[in-house]
């Protein structure tokens, strides 16, 4: 007989059969009800134990936590909550659990005690719906771009330059780290490293999928980003995973199409495909509301929320416009905001994003054209001469989600950005050959894959979405 897991079982039609299943003990309750669960889906199976039948020293090491191997007949359930349940015939202990200190107890865990369990918290409900959704988005997200004639191209984690511009990176190297060698005038000589020169984890591979771009016409990549930057927020990681897909001869306008096309059909995929990991989590985000006070509380649930994306357009907005919304808004007005906002050219913070998406549009904005000296280097500048093609997609709860843009393809413009901006022309000369042979308009986009499953989920901290977070002073596990 082979083993089947605990969704196939409860997806069967109910005629007696003989079926063996293998998981963990979620709960053993009156020495007759264990509650199944072996990732396959959120339900446990109930297994119905005749204790007479079983040796008591067998039935004590049946405890939460215990990988366990039943068989017997699967059958109509006799009680609640389930259409069927195991008639149990035979119990192995495969692994036991010790019950006195297994941290996952059968109650309600705060997050901050399981992110210091995270090697089990995916043994919960919450953190298993989670971690099936984000391996089900990842899944739509290639779905999506192998539909749409899009390559995907691994692009390299250890780079020589700073895609951004930020200077938020952390060095990769193999030089000693108390006497490093040094040049004639003190310097560490980088040319005895590892790669002969100065290198760092990847801040994004938008620009090699630039270079794929400009002759596979349309690519995409989806993989690891590391940033130093010292943000201890709920929405920062230091290593988080981006989908930054790049495309020949389209515009800001076809990128702004794209985005949005894209992100409706990866949430669409969900809806369809996901229901009860979505149904429990929309639970869960409710009982959490309800201990707010009514203010505070969204007018929409969880699934409403992804079904409000996928079937509005969204707004489209000039950074211009959205200077002269805040400019008046009442809470500016009021001085409510911590950085008031007077002039044009002002850097957007999340509390302007967030009262913008949030309280005034309430849907998913894309804001464009904003001034060139707040943006990367790349991005094309526009005729006014002060300002960028560039985007950033807003979201609900969530702030930016998507920046994007369209590139600057004009060689000289762009030597002279980067020579204003003192990025040396060496570092980047095969960035600038794609504008000396062959040059178009193209265009793309990074999305921050942890913030698309926190939107999707309800997730309120980032280091909630992925396995193992990296965060300033944590890197556990
Ligand atoms: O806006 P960013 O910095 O854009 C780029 O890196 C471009 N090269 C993308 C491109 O055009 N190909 O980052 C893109 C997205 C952000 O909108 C945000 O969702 C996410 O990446 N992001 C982070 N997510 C988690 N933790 C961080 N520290 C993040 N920094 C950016
Ligand atoms: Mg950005």
């Amino acid at each position: 007989m082979t083993t089947k897991t605990v969704a196939e079982l409860l997806s069967q039609d109910v005629t007696i059969q003989d079926v063996t299943v293998k998981g963990w003990v979620r709960t053993f309750r009156a020495n007759r009800f264990i509650s199944l669960n072996d990732g396959s889906t959120i339900n446990n199976i109930q297994c119905v134990v005749d204790f007479e039948n079983f040796d008591e020293a067998l039935l004590k090491r049946v405890t939460t936590g215990a990988a366990i191997h039943i068989s017997g007949e699967l059958v109509e359930s006799q009680g609640k909550g389930q259409s069927v349940e195991i008639a149990v015939k035979t119990i192995e202990v495969l692994g036991d659990s010790d019950p006195e200190t297994y941290p996952i107890q059968p109650k309600k865990h705060t997050f901050e005690f399981l992110r210091a369990n995270a090697h089990l918290r995916t043994r919960t409900n919450t953190f298993s719906a989670v971690m099936r959704l984000r391996s089900s988005l990842s899944f739509a997200v290639h779905k999506y771009f192998n539909e749409n004639g899009f390559y995907y191209m691994h692009t390299p984690i250890i780079t020589g330059s700073d895609a951004e511009g930020a200077g938020e990176m952390f060095r990769v190297s193999t030089l000693d780290q108390k006497e490093p060698p040094l040049t004639e005038d003190g310097n560490i000589d980088h040319t005895k490293n590892f790669f002969g020169k100065d290198t760092n984890l990847t801040v994004s591979g938008q620009l090699e999928a630039e270079t794929y771009a400009m002759s596979l016409g349309k690519v995409y990549t989806f993989g690891p980003t590391f940033r130093a930057e010292n943000s201890n927020t709920s929405r920062h990681l230091s290593e988080f995973w981006m989908i930054e897909p790049e495309v020949a001869f389209m515009d800001l306008a076809g990128n702004m199409d794209l985005a949005e096309d894209f992100m409706k059909s990866v949430l669409g995929y969900i809806l369809e495909n996901n229901k009860e990991d979505l149904e429990f989590l929309d639970k869960r985000l409710l009982d959490e509301e309800k201990k707010l006070p009514q203010a505070q509380r969204s007018d929409m649930n969880l699934i409403g929320k992804i079904k409000f994306v996928v079937d509005n357009n969204f707004k489209r907005v000039s950074y211009t416009e959205a200077i002269d919304i805040l400019r008046n808004c009442k809470p500016n007005k009021k001085k409510k905001f911590k950085y008031l906002i007077e002039e044009w050219g002002a850097d957007l913070q999340s509390e302007h994003e967030r009262f913008l998406v949030e309280k005034h549009f309430k849907c998913p904005v894309i804001l464009f054209d904003y001034p060139a000296n707040i943006k990367a280097f790349y991005m094309r500048l526009n005729e006014d001469g002060k300002t960028v093609r560039a985007m950033d997609i807003l979201f609900p709860g969530i702030g930016e989600m998507v920046g994007g843009s369209q590139r600057e393809e004009r060689l000289d413009v762009l030597k002279e950005k980067m020579k204003a901006l003192d990025i040396p022309e060496e570092e980047l000369w095969w960035y600038l050959d794609l504008r000396k042979y062959g040059t178009a308009v193209h265009s793309g986009f990074g999305l921050g894959f942890e913030r698309l499953v926190m939107f999707t989920t309800g997730m309120g901290n980032i280091r909630d979405v992925i396995p193992y977070p990296r965060t300033p002073q944590n890197a556990e596990f």
